[in-house]
């Protein structure tokens, strides 16, 4: 659902179902989505960038969608190092 909500390829008839159903109660739910992945954006790049943090841990990091975090990271320190972390095996799949 959350990758449909980003305008993603990877999601299946159900979770579109669905996503339109969550829609229909909650309209600012793409909305929510895209807020979320440009507050991660910013985040990173202040991270990287002004604090100087040179190594990042993405603690459910779901669906890959670009930018992602290690794209942010290593576009401003480009030997920045990220792990991935998710509970649900489809991800590193
Ligand atoms: C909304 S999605 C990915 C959001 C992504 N980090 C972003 O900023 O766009 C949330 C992810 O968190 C994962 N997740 C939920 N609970 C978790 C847990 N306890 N440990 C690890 N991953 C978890 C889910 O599997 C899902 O892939």
């Amino acid at each position: 659902m959350y990758d449909y909500y980003l305008g993603g390829k990877d999601n299946f008839p159900a979770d579109r179902e669905a996503a339109e159903r969550a829609l229909s109660v909650f309209p600012n739910a793409r909305v929510a989505a895209r807020q979320n992945r440009e507050f991660m954006i910013r985040a990173t790049r202040y991270l990287a960038g002004e604090v100087g943090i040179r190594q990042f841990l993405g603690i459910g990091t779901g669906i890959p969608t670009s930018p992602n975090l290690h794209e942010v990271a290593q576009s401003i320190v480009p030997d920045a190092r990220v792990v991935y972390a998710d509970n649900d095996p489809i991800m590193p799949a």
